[in-house]
Parts: C-alpha cells; structure tokens; sequence
C-alpha cells in the first residue's frame, strides 16, 4: 500500500477482539511514536500503554469511549518539556507535538492490521488522576487500540469529505 492509500484504507474502529495485540507489534507501534516530529526535536511526549484489567477499568471510569479495547495508549506530552512560543506568549508545542505522535501510532497499527480510535472525550485531570501519573503530564488523547471484530465496518463519517475547494485555497 502506498500511504495514500494506507490513509484512506484506515478508519476508526470501536469494537475489539480480546486478542492481545504482540510485543513486536507493540514494539513498532511505539517505535512510529518516538521519529515523530516534535517542536525543535524537543520530544515532550510520554505514552502510557495501558493493558491490565484494573487500569483498563479505571480509565473506563473517566471515560464512556475506550470500547473495551485491549490496549489503550494514554499519549500524553510533558508540560516541562514542550516547546515554548516567545512569539506567542502563552503557545507551547504539546498539544501538536502529541498529535503528530497519536498520527503516526495510528497509522502504524493499521499498517499492521491493528484498529484504533483517536479518543479526545476526556479531563486530562480526571485521567491523571485515576491512573496515578506525575502532575507534570498532560494527557492529550487516548488510542484506544486492538484487532477489530469481525462485524466492524467504518461509520457514515469516515466518508464524509469537504469539498476541496472549501479546504484548500491557492493564493
Ligand atoms: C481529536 C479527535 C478526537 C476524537 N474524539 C473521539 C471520541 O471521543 N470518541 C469517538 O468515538 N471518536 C472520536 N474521534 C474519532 C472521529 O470521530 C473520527 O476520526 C471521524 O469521525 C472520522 O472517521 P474515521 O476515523 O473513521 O475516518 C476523534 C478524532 C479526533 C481526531
């Protein structure tokens, strides 16, 4: 698959085998998190990769979208470590940093035949809380993550496009 194609063939997946999903894919997963590219290579984000059943359970206490998966990546960025904009007082990378890292996890799995559903229904506190993580984190999505059940067809909104012209503009 070319990634075009890998970018049109992914979609969201909500319904899980209990299938673990393996080291090595896990391995590789991770490894497309750590090349992402941060604000000045600052690389602030930290995953906490989420399997057993306690902390499972836990963050389904906070959170009504993690659909039982068997993983759930909880992506968060260090808020000592990101970016900061001196041009835009109050603007770090963190945000966007943990974007581009959730991107290329996402894409990842799916090259491996591993679903996911980049998850934003959250308080970052609220999951810091539950899960016990350091107060300088910032938790930016959860992911979600395992082999997709058999039934599993992407939703009507994976195929909803605007026109190109409304999303692009040549100047
Ligand atoms: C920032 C962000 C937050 C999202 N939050 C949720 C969420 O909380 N729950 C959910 O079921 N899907 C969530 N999604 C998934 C989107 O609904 C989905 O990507 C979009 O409808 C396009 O469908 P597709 O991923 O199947 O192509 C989120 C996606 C993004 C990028």
């Amino acid at each position: 698959m070319t990634f075009l194609e890998l970018a049109k063939d992914r979609y969201s997946v909500r319904s899980f085998k209990d299938t673990p999903i393996e080291e090595d894919k896990m391995k590789a997963i991770l490894e497309a998190a750590k090349v992402a590219p941060t604000a000045c290579n600052n690389q602030p984000q930290k995953i906490y990769v989420v399997r057993s059943e306690e902390n499972r359970a836990k963050l389904a206490g906070v959170c009504r979208c993690t659909f039982d998966a068997p993983v759930i990546l909880v992506v968060c960025y260090d808020k000592t470590r990101d970016w900061k904009n001196k041009r835009m007082p109050g603007y770090s990378s963190g945000e966007t940093d943990a974007a581009i890292v959730c991107t290329h996890m996402m894409l990842e799995a799916w090259e491996l035949g591993i679903g996911s559903c980049w998850v934003g229904m959250f308080n970052s506190d609220e999951v810091v809380e539950t899960l016990g993580l350091p107060d300088n984190v910032c938790v930016s999505a959860l992911l979600p993550m395992g082999y997709a059940k058999n039934d599993v067809e992407p939703l009507n909104l994976h195929s909803i496009y605007r026109a190109d012209e409304d999303m692009v503009e040549y100047m």
